[in-house]
């Protein structure tokens, strides 16, 4: 057994104030200077150990224990998302598992398209630059509300759509921003965040009731839950959909402006991406069954979220030591795995910073844990197939229609927030098929 190499900061402080400002950059460095398992210093906070390896992933993602999210409890109520490992967390994920089965999600392809044509035949024009955050946000949102409510809802959607639009901000703000005003003041964000959380939580109740007494036969969300309730009171169920919209909106938004970005910078792949849609869809509107068929939309969206993966860091606390490499974590460790870092690990991906989503095609095999954009064990991501779903539908659809180009020379930082988001917000240019 060897001692666990310390990345040190400066007295009392720590790594803190890196912690807060480039937490990627001290990820990756730490890496680097010390190897694959790391003692950050975090000064009168405590350690904190980071694991890199995929091995040592696995360990920590397999024998770990999610404990509370309590800012995020307390903003957005007891959902699965929010939920510590443990029974109540169990009997959630139990509720929600049936909701995200392929064939229910295949069905629910029409109800995606809608908001996304919606989007691309008003906003997106042709000559014209198009802000990726901003569309791929609202997007994401509109697809979301339709995804829970459906079709034959009697739901304010815009209501709907600018309540969560504003939560995202709102909790983004509230966990990643260094001083923030207390939530008791009155602020305008305060009270927006008072009245916007009431209003949705609204808006999902008197749905609910709506379908409780007219059951609908849709594949949404709502129908789902219903289906499955047995138990759940419905303002348990109120919170698992508050939990749904924000653990699925902004990273799959995310994911998809990486994505679009990405090919506007890689034409040779977006044309191979549009040849194979020409091939299978044509101009026909996609349906599950086609994209089924598709490999490149699924491959790209892949390469992106290896790249830039959304939800870049997952903490766990250890309950018993646990030997990781030849270093055994105390037990109580407070530990971190980055999929950013191990995701890019020299020792697993050749040319890690590549964009190759050929890599995704060819068969190459690699260590399981080497890549967990959705988390791994049993915390792993309930909604990984639909954000592949609504992958694959926008890459395909935005490929019917268009050709994206860069801006010249823009440069892309990221900033770690909610979703690892790039900045500056990638604008190309929409081009004619
Ligand atoms: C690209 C998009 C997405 C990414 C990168 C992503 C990533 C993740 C990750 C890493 C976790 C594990 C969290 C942990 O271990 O603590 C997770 C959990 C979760 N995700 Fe996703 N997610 C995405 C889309 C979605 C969507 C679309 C939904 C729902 C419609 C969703 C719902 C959830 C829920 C409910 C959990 C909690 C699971 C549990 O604790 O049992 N996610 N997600």
């Amino acid at each position: 057994m060897s001692a666990i190499p310390v990345f040190a900061g400066p007295p009392l402080l720590g790594l803190n104030l890196r912690f807060l400002r480039d937490p990627i950059g001290m990820f990756s460095q730490a890496r680097r200077d010390h190897g694959d398992v790391v003692q950050l210093d975090l000064g009168l906070a405590g350690p904190l150990h980071a694991v890199f390896h995929p091995e040592g992933v696995k360990r920590v993602l397999m024998n770990g224990r999610r404990t509370h999210r309590q800012l995020l409890r307390e903003l957005l109520g007891k959902g699965l998302f929010t939920s510590p490992s443990g029974d109540d967390w169990g009997r959630r994920r139990r509720l929600l598992t049936p909701l995200f089965r392929a064939e229910r999600l295949a069905a629910m392809t029409p109800l995606l398209l809608g908001p996304l044509d919606e989007a691309l035949d008003t906003r997106w024009r042709t000559g014209e630059r198009i802000d990726l955050a901003t569309e791929m946000k609202r997007i994401t949102v509109a697809m979301m509300v339709e995804a829970t409510f459906g079709t034959g809802a009697d739901v304010d959607r815009t209501a709907a759509r600018a309540a969560l639009d504003f939560l995202l901000g709102y909790v983004d703000h509230q966990l990643f921003t260094f001083a923030t005003a207390p939530r008791s003041w009155p602020t305008p964000a305060n009270r927006r965040y008072r009245t916007d959380i009431a209003a949705l939580r609204r808006i999902i109740g008197d749905a609910l009731v709506a379908r409780t007494r007219r059951p609908g036969t849709e594949p949404t969300f709502l129908d789902g839950l219903l289906e499955h309730r047995a138990g759940f009171s419905d303002e348990e169920l109120v919170d698992e959909v508050l939990s749904i919209f924000i653990a699925g909106t902004e990273t799959t938004g995310t994911a998809l402006v990486w994505a679009l970005h990405l090919l506007s910078l890689n034409g040779e792949v977006a044309e191979q991406l549009r040849a194979e849609v020409d091939d299978v869809v044509g101009q026909q509107d996609p349906t599950g069954d086609l994209l089924r068929k598709l490999r490149v939309p699924r491959a790209a969206v892949r390469e992106s979220l290896r790249l830039y993966p959304p939800a870049w860091a997952l903490r766990r606390v250890l309950d018993e030591p646990l030997d990781v490499g030849g270093h055994v974590l105390p037990a109580g460790a407070r530990t971190i795995v980055s999929s950013y870092v191990t995701h890019r690990h020299p020792d697993v991906w050749s040319t890690p910073d590549a964009f190759l989503p050929e890599r995704w095609l060819s068969g190459e095999e690699r260590h399981r844990f080497a890549y967990f954009p959705f988390g791994a064990g049993a915390h792993q991501c309930v909604g990984n197939t639909f954000a592949q779903l609504e992958g694959d539908l926008v890459l395909t659809r935005v490929a019917q229609r268009f050709r994206l180009d860069p801006l010249p020379n823009q440069p892309t930082g990221t900033k770690p927030a909610i979703a690892l988001t790039p900045v500056p917000a990638p604008t190309p240019l929409l081009m004619p098929v």
